[in-house]
């Protein structure tokens, strides 16, 4: 996602998080501070529309998605998991150990779509969100399976 995609991409922010939705100054802050902290992808249709977005912040091993979204009219055609896909990838590619987010309790379609890619609960925040008063389900994903680093069997001399 670059600066010219924002028009369009503010109309679906507004159209998905009605509650919530982020401001031009907040999506633009964080386009502006790609690549160093931040990964935003589109998804685009055959005739150019954007039908959905994505946003990673990675720094310090730890990685967060920072939003995640589809055209209602898109939905349910494995957007959304292409999506999450590129996140996930980039967040292996910049050696994240675990990425993080926060989805409203009452989003079991988002919900299903990260069980799906391995998210867990890690923990839930009452209330988080206002002014409906919903809680955030936080939820993680490693991406270090196995040991990440190799050791080697030492004898060890005694000195
Ligand atoms: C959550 C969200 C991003 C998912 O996007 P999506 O493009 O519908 O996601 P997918 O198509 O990959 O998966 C959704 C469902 O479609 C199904 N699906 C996936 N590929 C499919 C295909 N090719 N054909 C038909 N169905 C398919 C999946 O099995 C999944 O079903 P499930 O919910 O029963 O598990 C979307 O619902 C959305 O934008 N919601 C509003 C904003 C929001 O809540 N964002 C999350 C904030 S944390």
């Amino acid at each position: 996602m670059t600066e010219a995609d924002l028009p369009a991409v503010l109309v679906l922010e507004r159209e998905l998080f009605p509650e919530d939705a982020w401001s031009e100054e907040m999506l633009a802050g964080e386009l502006a501070d790609q690549p160093r902290t931040r990964h935003y992808v589109i998804a685009e249709s055959g005739d150019g529309e954007i039908v959905g977005y994505a946003g990673l912040f990675a720094a310090g091993g730890q990685a967060d998605v920072q939003t995640i979204g589809v055209s209602a009219a898109w939905r349910g055609a494995g957007i959304g998991a292409a999506l999450l896909e590129r996140l996930l990838d980039e967040a292996g590619r910049r050696h994240s150990e675990a990425v993080f987010l926060e989805v409203r309790a009452d989003n079991p379609p988002a919900i299903r779509l990260y069980e799906r890619y391995g998210f867990v609960r890690a923990g839930l925040r009452k209330r988080y969100y206002q002014p409906s008063g919903v809680d955030a389900v936080v939820m993680r994903r490693e991406l270090r399976t196995g040991p990440s680093r190799v050791t080697f069997g030492f004898t060890g001399e005694k000195r």
